[in-house]
């Protein structure tokens, strides 16, 4: 086998581009769709450590855990501000075979970062320290992290977080280069990022802002990153894992992916909810395509899969034609 890109210590990563966690977005399904182009390893939307306590888990959170095969490496990202409760979350996680165990320290809702988890974390480096020292001693798999710049512009500690998360077994570190209080305003400094891979020898996931292919390379010189982590870029727009844009894909393998990721939807929520949850994707990827005015409201309110599949075929006869 080729050499890998980079190392998350002893697991291989082959390729430098990686879909983001995104909660509501990066299901199976999606994450199938981006493997299948080009991401190179997986991360499940982010998992609340309080919701896996108990014997049952909440059907969601169970689901959000469902990964296929081929998506290795697996990552499983979770959030929680409580040492104990994230040990004991991430034992229950291991039956589930992830490669990966992945910590929040970025989400900046006020209800998850208010109450010291996600980028609340950043507010107590020590806690950080203690908690990545236990995971990574208890746990056979790597353990990584996924950060912010810090809570303010007061507060940028970044450095400080990156080194003690090295220090203390983490085996890669993504940062998203904003504040817990830009939340997603103003631009991703990647000067922050290039610092943070000076600063430590575990490899680092350049993160925000990267929605073209030039993006991605300007990013890869700016800050000299082991792998670009894609997120808001890849919704309505997949083909970014094969360093592609929307203009540069045919009509015909456009439809061909929305069929497919509707079926991979249908399959794995139902056709109810997998329609529903289609919505957010499809209006995402018609942006590229030429509709009619009228057309994509009713595409969106459609709520049977047999018209909705009616309704692809339309479209894409309206966008030959307008071709
Ligand atoms: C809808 C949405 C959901 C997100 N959910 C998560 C999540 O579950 N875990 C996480 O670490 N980051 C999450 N993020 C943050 C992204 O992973 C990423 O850091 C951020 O969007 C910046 O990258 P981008 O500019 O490429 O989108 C989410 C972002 C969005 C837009």
């Amino acid at each position: 086998m080729s050499t890998p890109t980079f190392q998350i210590r002893d697991v291989p990563v082959y390729g430098d581009l990686v879909l983001a966690p995104m909660d509501g977005f990066s299901d199976m399904p999606f994450r199938l769709i981006c493997r299948e182009l080009g991401s190179a390893m997986s991360y499940t939307e982010f998992v609340n450590v309080d919701e896996l306590q108990g014997k049952r888990w909440p059907a969601k959170t169970a689901r959000k855990l469902v990964y296929a095969a081929s998506e290795r490496p697996m990552t499983f990202q979770v959030y929680g501000s409580d040492e104990d409760r994230l040990v004991q979350a991430a034992e229950r996680l291991l039956p589930l075979g992830p490669s990966i165990l992945d910590l929040n320290m970025g989400c900046s809702v006020n209800t998850i970062a208010g109450r010291g988890a996600g980028a609340g974390l950043l507010c107590t480096p020590a806690k950080i320290g203690s908690i990545f020292r236990r995971l990574s001693t208890a746990l056979p798999i790597p353990m990584t992290g996924k950060i912010r710049l810090g809570w303010d512009d007061r507060t940028r500690n970044y450095l400080e977080v990156a080194r003690i998360l090295e220090d203390n077994g983490a085996a890669l570190i993504a940062v998203h280069g904003r504040t817990k209080a830009q939340a997603y305003t103003g631009t991703a400094d990647w000067d922050a990022i290039a610092a943070v891979k000076q600063a430590v020898s575990v490899p680092v996931l350049g993160n925000g802002d990267v929605v073209t292919v030039e993006d991605i390379d300007r990013i890869q010189a700016h800050t000299g990153c082991d792998g670009v982590m894609i997120g808001r870029g890849a919704i309505g727009n997949p083909w970014i894992f094969a360093r592609q844009m929307p203009q540069d894909v045919t009509l015909e393998d456009k439809i061909a992916l929305v069929r497919r990721h509707l079926a991979l939807n249908l399959q794995f929520y139902g056709e109810e909810m997998g329609l529903l949850l289609f919505r957010k994707h499809i209006v995402r990827y018609i942006d590229s395509i030429r509709l009619l005015a009228d057309f994509r409201t009713r595409l969106l309110t459609c709520r049977q899969v047999d018209e909705f599949v009616a309704l692809i075929a339309e479209g894409e006869e309206q966008a030959q034609l307008a071709a």
